[in-house]
């Protein structure tokens, strides 16, 4: 059904720095690492320190021994301009000061003058590597808690079970991927879902909701900067984009972008390039995107306050999450979902809510969706004292929800829906306490047998099944 996205992974050379007063050995680097990598070259370290301001380089291959500045020191500056950049030294005589202080300075590895090609490239490749981790680590870290929490998507309904299948299909793809849905559905758990079943799970998964951020800040921290982009810009600053390198950007309410932002997502999307504020060298991107809307963005094209172009280029494959209240014979097993996961937090031990309250629960109409009852059951688990959730300890607006007292659908007589209910139960109980024996029941009652047979029929009571 999904089609393989056309949009393959691009690849995206990284950029090797060359700096050596030796224009032999420039050259010879040049022809060793230009066929994997994209390589620029300074004859001096403050020629280094330039074209490192202007460019973005990945791996700095560094004479120790240079005109002016040396190497150490340069190594020094270049860290202070970006702690990620990663330096090889380059040496004609290796002394282990020298090799003692550029580790703790940070360096890479070392190489020793003259060298073989294979050295050179397998040195430029794992530094590559770390330099890639280590971006990734960061992120991952924080990422850790937050995808530990939200593991499994529960949910069996039918529509529940399609949307699995949809995710796993299109987690095999890179197609670009817009979920949709009420707040608090779970987009963002199907994103996550996404992500990890697909061939980049051990890439950065970094989540940006541009709602979230000032207007002022928005764009550096989505494109990144330069340093002196701006007032305060003192060091040079990765955005999300970046960040997601190889991964996946889970673009957050799509929906809130302003007009101008809009154009500028379109362009990168169309381009799969980007550039950082302040900066002139175009950035390749090989990033999945996944965004998220609880808008109506097809009403928001039509009224024009969401670009066309943008919403097509995002809506390459729709997925809807449902609203919890067409899903209510999942309720009871969120509700086992979230009691397990708040006794581990708060130590408790609640077995589950009584028939009451479940049947509250069910037919409640869930406006703030999963999220919703996951805040109850949190607030619940945290206060009760007994191991059953009873109906009384849940939020009135549970209790007495409108689907409850059908406000709006019939005239209300709550004295008269007492006294009904009253009797009903007083009626039921006296039932099952004689088992049902009818001329009984109604002797205890002091009931005429057929006026209790009435009652009983208006009600639709029954005894239990007993086979
Ligand atoms: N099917 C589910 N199973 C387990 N937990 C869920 C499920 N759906 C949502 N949740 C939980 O409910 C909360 C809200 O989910 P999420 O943040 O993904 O919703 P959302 O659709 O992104 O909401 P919003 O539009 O408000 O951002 C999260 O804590 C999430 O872990
Ligand atoms: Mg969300």
């Amino acid at each position: 059904m999904l089609q393989e996205s056309h949009e393959a992974a691009r690849d995206v050379r990284a950029v090797v720095l060359v700096v050596d007063d030796d224009e032999g050995l420039r050259e010879s680097c040049r022809l060793i690492l230009e066929e994997e990598f994209d390589v620029l070259d300074a004859p001096d370290a403050t020629q280094g320190l330039e074209t490192l301001r202007r460019h973005e380089v990945d791996v700095v291959l560094l004479d120790v021994r240079l005109p002016g500045m040396d190497g150490l020191e340069a190594l020094r500056h270049i860290k202070a301009l970006d702690e990620h950049v990663e330096v090889i030294l380059v040496t004609a005589v290796r002394t282990v000061r020298t090799a003692v202080t550029a580790m703790k300075l940070g360096a890479f590895d070392y190489l020793t003058k003259p060298f073989e090609e294979e050295e050179v490239l397998g040195l430029v490749r794992r530094a590559l590597d770390r330099r890639a981790l280590r971006r990734e680590v960061t992120f991952l870290r924080s990422e850790l808690a937050r995808q530990e929490n939200g593991r499994d998507i529960v949910g069996q309904a039918p529509e529940m079970r399609r949307l699995f299948q949809l995710i796993a299909q299109v987690a095999r793809t890179n197609a670009t991927v817009l979920i949709t849905g009420e707040s608090g559905t779970g987009k963002e758990l199907v994103a996550r879902a996404i992500h990890r079943q697909g061939p980049r799970w051990e890439k950065p998964f970094v989540p940006v909701n541009p709602a979230a951020i000032s207007e002022t800040l928005i764009e550096s921290e989505l494109f990144g900067h330069e340093r002196g982009a701006f007032t305060g810009a003192f060091q040079k600053k990765l955005g999300r984009f970046e960040l997601a390198q190889a991964g996946t950007l889970f673009l957050d309410e799509i929906g809130t972008l302003k007009a101008e932002l809009q154009a500028k997502l379109l362009r990168v999307l169309q381009e799969r390039e980007i550039e950082r504020v302040g900066g002139t060298r175009r950035i390749g991107l090989d990033v999945r995107i996944i965004a998220a809307t609880n808008a109506d963005l097809k009403r928001a094209v039509a009224t024009q306050t969401f670009r066309e172009d943008l919403y097509y280029r995002l809506n390459v494959v729709p997925i809807a999450v449902p609203p919890l209240r067409s899903r209510r014979e999942d309720v009871g097993l969120l509700v086992d979902h979230f009691i397990n996961k708040y006794n581990r937090q708060f130590g408790k031990r609640i077995t589950g809510v009584s028939a009451e309250a479940l049947a509250a629960l069910t037919d409640y109409d869930w406006p703030g969706n999963v999220r919703e009852l996951q805040n109850i059951i949190e607030r619940s688990v945290a206060l009760v004292e007994t191991p059953l959730i009873q109906i009384g300890d849940l939020p009135v607006e549970i209790t007495l929800g409108e689907r409850h007292l059908r406000l709006g659908d019939a005239p209300l007589h709550p004295l008269g829906t007492a006294l009904d209910q009253f009797e009903r139960n007083l009626i039921l109980r006296v039932l099952e306490r004689v088992t049902w024996n009818q001329s009984k029941a109604a002797a205890v009652l002091g009931l005429h047998r057929n006026t209790l047979l009435r009652k009983i029929a208006k009600w639709g009571l029954s005894p239990p099944n007993t086979d």
